[in-house]
């Protein structure tokens, strides 16, 4: 999604600002631009291309600055286009980045039309430009604290003004802002990771915060209007994610990852305890005081959520209810004032994730909040009483894989947590829990040995233009993830089912020329799957069968069939998930598909 980046300070700072900004790429982008200033006036160039388009120009011109914006769009308001590229201008005498959606636009730009402004784009960021040039009396950062007051909805800005040739202003409002805090210069990011190869000292900027960067100072204005200061964070860069390796592609290294992405995940952890979930705070009386679990998320994290409900209901047994974020939001609920509430997010910026927990507060719904989280330094991390910090490392890929099975991993810590707060596990049992937990990364390899059976499913799959996925019990919301997968990166038409479901509907779509992805472990559900299956065979199905070594199947009549180890219990869901994972990819390969950056995907979701 959008990515804002900003530089002041010595000497030239325009390659440095175009790599920050080629560190946003893979958050997904239709746009791209840079402000800078230039002897008095603001120039500004905008591609519709790529950030290597962008450095191209700026080289081809021969653009110098000291004082810089640049931005990646992924468009809200109006196409993507060059006009709709940021950096928005209001004249020759301010530039503006923006991420989030200003929701008064309309109200906004109506009435700076009266007063004479012109909009050239079809962007809500115009009135941003408009609204700060009509309140500018000569200084930046007045004229922004005033146009902030004016908006509604979400935004985090940077301007440059023409008057004020070293100062970058910035605000932010319900979307991430750092400060990067260098020797002789100061930058500004929607995400520390565009300067990690600049800094790693931090400052996160707080809701309502103003601040003007220079190369000598940053001062932060907050909501109310008070010199504010914010902790400094070093955040230290992990590089080694941009590598690809011996890999092809991000989505395909990030695959293999989760052996050690789980492995880190679990690393730190020697017993089941309250304390996983909080240092600083009483987890061990939060926790005993909840009876019921509310799971928020969206996309693949509220997968990760509907796949606990089966873990927290079946080994904890305690209630809960898994939400879209978006909906919960602005949904009227029955409040249980003993409901933890658990909020899971790779990147931890959602604006929908963010929304939700904000709503749930608002209703006085916990007695705690919880963090599920791969980014420690995340707003919805800083924004629960407690938190488990998954380790998946950067998740370069749009497609979300390796944060998805470590969030699985949290939540199951979580399950066998609350569950012997209960009473539901002796020590013993707990132990078992942890050893099995221990031994995940070593079947996740197991399963990643499947690639190349899943590579010929793929083949298959290449030309197809619909797919379904099924599973029972804790493996429907695997179906659903599978689908998921399966669309976002290959455009395929794929739909996830409950498989009991099948005969009310979706069976009037299966034919010869429709796939049928079936997860179908060796468990107390077995059988009921075999029926549905025989259902889609019957109808000339194809049936793709992902099993168990031992489970008895006939694979000329139950159509492709890839054997897992048999066992894995409880784990099943985070190991199944992985073959269909692979097999996303490979169809996404195969069909020619930009499998790390989607078509009209983004990796953090930071406007609703
Ligand atoms: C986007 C990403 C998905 C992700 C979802 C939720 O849609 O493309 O991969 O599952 O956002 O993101 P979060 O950061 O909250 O887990």
């Amino acid at each position: 999604m959008c990515g804002i980046v900003g530089a002041s300070g010595p000497g030239n700072q325009v390659p440095q600002l175009v790599k920050a900004l080629s560190r946003l790429e893979y958050r997904g982008y239709d746009s791209c631009g840079i402000a800078l200033q230039a002897t008095g006036r603001i120039r500004s160039v905008r591609t519709l291309r790529r950030v290597t388009d962008l450095e191209q120009r700026l080289t081809t011109l021969g653009l110098e600055s000291t004082t810089c914006i640049a931005h990646t769009r992924w468009a809200t308001h109006g196409a993507p286009s060059e006009i709709n590229a940021h950096p928005i201008m209001s004249g020759d005498a301010i530039a503006v980045v923006h991420n989030g959606i200003i929701e008064n636009y309309q109200t906004l730009r109506i009435a700076l039309s009266s007063r004479g402004y012109t909009f050239h784009s079809e962007t809500d960021t115009e009135v941003i430009a408009h609204l700060i040039h009509s309140e500018y009396t000569g200084d930046l950062l007045v004229a922004v604290r005033r146009a902030v007051k004016q908006l509604h909805g979400a935004y985090a800005i940077a301007v440059l003004c023409a008057n004020e040739p070293e100062r970058l202003v910035a605000a932010r409002s319900g979307s991430p802002l750092v400060v990067g805090i260098g020797a002789e210069h100061n930058y500004l990011a929607s995400d520390c990771w565009a300067l990690h190869h600049l800094t790693d000292r931090f400052i996160y900027l707080d809701d309502g915060d103003v601040a003007l960067i220079t190369p000598e100072r940053i001062q932060i204005i907050d909501a109310d209007g008070r010199d504010a200061q914010r902790p400094l964070f070093r955040v230290k860069a992990h590089d080694s994610a941009v590598d690809l390796g011996p890999h092809q592609h991000f989505m395909q290294k990030e695959i293999f990852e989760q052996p050690k992405a789980v492995r880190d995940t679990l690393a730190a952890i020697d017993t089941i305890s309250p304390s996983l979930f909080g240092a600083g705070v009483d987890a061990r009386k939060l926790l005993s005081e909840v009876d019921n679990v509310l799971l928020l998320g969206c996309g693949t994290s509220y997968y990760a959520g509907l796949t606990a409900k089966y873990w927290l209901e079946s080994i904890a047994g305690i209630s809960a209810q898994v939400e879209i974020a978006s909906e919960y939001r602005y949904r009227e609920t029955v409040t249980n004032r003993r409901t933890l509430v658990v909020a899971i997010s790779q990147s931890g910026e959602t604006a929908d994730t963010i929304g939700a927990l904000d709503h749930a507060k608002e209703l006085g719904e916990p007695p705690a909040t919880m963090a599920i989280c791969n980014v420690a330094t995340s707003s919805i991390m800083r924004a629960t009483t407690l938190a488990y910090l998954t380790r998946a490392g950067i998740e370069m890929g749009v497609a979300s894989t390796k944060a998805f099975t470590t969030q699985l991993v949290a939540l199951l810590l979580l399950t066998l947590t609350l569950a012997r707060l209960r009473g539901r596990l002796t020590a013993a049992q707990t132990g078992e829990w942890l050893d099995r937990l221990r031994r995940l990364p070593t079947d996740i390899e197991s399963a990643l040995a499947l690639e190349t059976q899943i590579m010929g499913w793929a083949v298959d799959f290449a030309d197809l233009e619909h797919a379904l996925f099924l599973g029972r019990g804790m493996h429907f919301p695997i179906a659903l993830e599978g689908a998921l997968k399966l669309k976002e990166v290959t455009y395929i038409h794929a739909e996830g089912y409950a498989a009991g479901e099948l005969k009310h509907g979706p069976l009037a779509l299966v034919s010869g020329a429709m796939p049928v992805v079936t997860i179908a472990p060796d468990d107390q559900l077995f059988q009921k799957l075999v029926s549905n299956m025989a259902e889609v065979h019957a109808r000339g199905g194809r049936l793709y069968v992902l099993t168990d070594s031992s489970s008895a199947f006939d694979t000329a009549k139950d159509g492709r069939l890839i054997r897992m180890r048999d066992g894995a219990g409880m784990l099943s869901p985070i190991l199944r998930v992985i073959p269909l994972q692979l097999l996303a990819y490979h169809v996404g390969c195969l069909r020619g598909t930009d499998v790390d950056k989607p078509r009209n995907l983004a990796k953090s979701v930071t406007v609703e």
